[in-house]
């Protein structure tokens, strides 16, 4: 438990869920706040909560380690105590997780609101002072509505304002984006209750973020702002990733493509790699809470327009998946292939809505024997992640089928081809002289994030395969006779 505040000043700040968006955010406030603020992280998840006291926290993110080292114990808390967190806050951070309803009403598609919901009631049930509720989750238009109707309900006389604050970070460069965030988003009440609920958080945010970065709004714009910001970023890579495809067929590279379009400043040249298809917890929800909101408001014609970027993101991964099979000469049953790569993008352990993973079931489906590598992602989570029911009906395949190993090297040792699927950068600087010539012949690449220099590959011998482009492979040219490192290992 954390000692009392001792100053009049201290503003107290709880959070509860100590996940990617509560543990990095709350510890950047307590960096920059100082002994200004007070920060007591909560969860009921205790294994997450000790994680969070050891030196190995339960998430990767660069810097993030230093900070929690530095501010732990000081005016940083983390612990299991969530009705004592909620009596000692002004400000309560809700940042519990949001995921896709996987039942019911809205399955597939509605956000899953029993984990808020279920911190609302306790809050209400707990606080016996006035409190700022600030929901931090990434949620559907009109929860802060929801939140705010069931903490009036259950209160004994508390008043209760609820804002909305929705967190822009990216995982794998959270820290970079807390520190120096593009905006900050304040929704709430235009009351003045509301009003003066909106100062005291943007006061905590006042510590580093400078004031005109800081936009208020009313609550619902903020908490539209959120899904519309995610679902452009995400219509960006489908964009890009449709280019991709009439590249492949075309011979046009759309690496030059994204150069030349990105040059136009009312496009610009963020968020225009092609890639196997984009994963996280964010992109994929969130659209599918605007398709769900669109319908549900009857604009189908909306939900529909939003829906494609997902189809168009599903339809990249099979792609990649297919064109593994059909370079393999139209078969991968029994084939060895390294992953390399199962997070949803580099610098995170996290792999929720990973492409690799829907490329590796794609594989598994085929027949694929899988090498698999991640530097951050656990066994036990490729595990889980592949014997989940809407990826295996079959979850002993996995045994059979996949190897999870320790390093890229033993990967790609004896297998017919290689897959990049996570941008790592340590894949950039293998030796692939010598991963060349560990494999099986003909040897082949496939560059699902082009991160790699495909025309060394091919002069090291590599059939190269990479995500919008199309190569001329010495393979695909019959006068091309097969060099002695081909002919010496036969491959099928
Ligand atoms: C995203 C938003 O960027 C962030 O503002 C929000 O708070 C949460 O959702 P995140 O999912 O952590 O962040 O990562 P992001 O960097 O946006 O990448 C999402 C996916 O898109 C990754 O799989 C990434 O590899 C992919 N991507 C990104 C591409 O395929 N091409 C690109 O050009 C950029
Ligand atoms: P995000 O990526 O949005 O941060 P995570 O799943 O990483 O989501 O983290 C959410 C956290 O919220 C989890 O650790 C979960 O245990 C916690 N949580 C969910 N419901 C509650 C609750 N009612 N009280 C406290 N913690 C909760």
């Amino acid at each position: 438990m954390p000692p009392p505040s001792t100053s009049a000043k201290v503003v107290n700040v709880t959070c509860i869920g100590a996940g990617y968006v509560g543990g990095p955010t709350c510890s950047i406030i307590a960096l920059k706040g100082g002994d200004r603020v007070r920060v007591h992280v909560v969860d009921i998840n205790q294994q997450r909560i000790d994680a969070w006291n050891s030196d190995i926290l339960p998430i990767y993110e660069p810097g993030l380690d230093e900070i929690v080292k530095k501010q732990r114990g000081v005016n940083l808390f983390f612990s299991t105590d969530v009705a004592g967190a909620i009596e000692e806050a002004d400000v309560i951070f809700v940042s519990v997780n949001t995921p896709t309803k996987t039942y019911g009403i809205g399955k597939g598609c509605a956000a899953d609101l029993k984990y808020l919901e279920s911190a609302a009631r306790k809050i209400a049930e707990v606080a016996t002072s006035d409190k700022i509720v600030v929901e931090k989750s990434t949620v559907p238009v009109k929860s802060c509505e929801a939140l705010n109707r069931i903490l009036r309900a259950n209160s004994d006389g508390q008043k209760f304002t609820v804002l909305s604050n929705p967190e822009f970070l990216a995982e794998g460069t959270a820290i970079k984006d807390l520190m120096n965030p593009d905006r900050v988003l304040i929704g709430g009440p235009q009351t003045p209750r509301g009003l003066s609920a909106i100062k005291t958080l943007s006061s905590l945010y006042e510590f580093w973020v400078p004031i005109d970065r800081i936009l208020t709004t009313n609550t619902w714009s903020s908490e539209l702002s959120k899904l519309a910001a995610n679902a452009f970023l995400a219509q960006r890579i489908s964009s890009i990733n449709a280019i991709s495809s009439i590249c492949e067929a075309t011979g046009a590279d759309v690496q030059e493509v994204a150069r030349a379009i990105g040059q136009d400043s009312r496009i610009g040249p963020k968020f225009l790699g092609a890639s196997v298809g984009f994963g996280g917890s964010c992109f994929q929800k969130d659209i599918l809470n605007m398709v769900y909101l669109s319908k549900s408001l009857g604009l189908n014609e909306v939900g529909e327009y939003w829906e494609q970027v997902i189809k168009m993101n599903d339809y990249q991964e099979l792609r990649f998946s297919a064109r593994i099979v059909k370079e393999l000469f139209n078969t991968v049953s029994g084939k060895s292939i390294a992953i390399l790569g199962f997070a949803f993008k580099k610098d995170t352990g996290d792999t929720r809505e990973s492409a690799s993973i829907y490329v590796c079931k794609h594989l598994l489906d085929e027949g694929a024997q899988l090498n698999i590598y991640d530097p951050k992602v656990s066994r036990e989570q490729i595990i889980r992640d592949l014997t989940h029911p809407s990826i295996s009906a079959d979850p002993s395949r996995v045994e059979r089928q996949v190897r999870i190993v320790d390093s890229s090297y033993e990967a790609l040792k004896d297998t017919h081809a290689f897959a990049v699927c996570t941008e790592w950068d340590e894949f950039k600087a293998l030796d692939y002289e010598k991963v060349f010539q560990s494999m099986l012949k003909p040897a082949f690449a496939f560059d699902g994030r082009l991160i790699l220099d495909h025309a060394s590959l091919q002069r090291v011998g590599f059939q190269v395969h990479a995500v919008g482009k199309k190569f001329v492979n010495s393979f695909d040219d019959d006068t091309n006779s097969p060099s002695p490192q081909k002919a010496s290992r036969g491959g099928f």
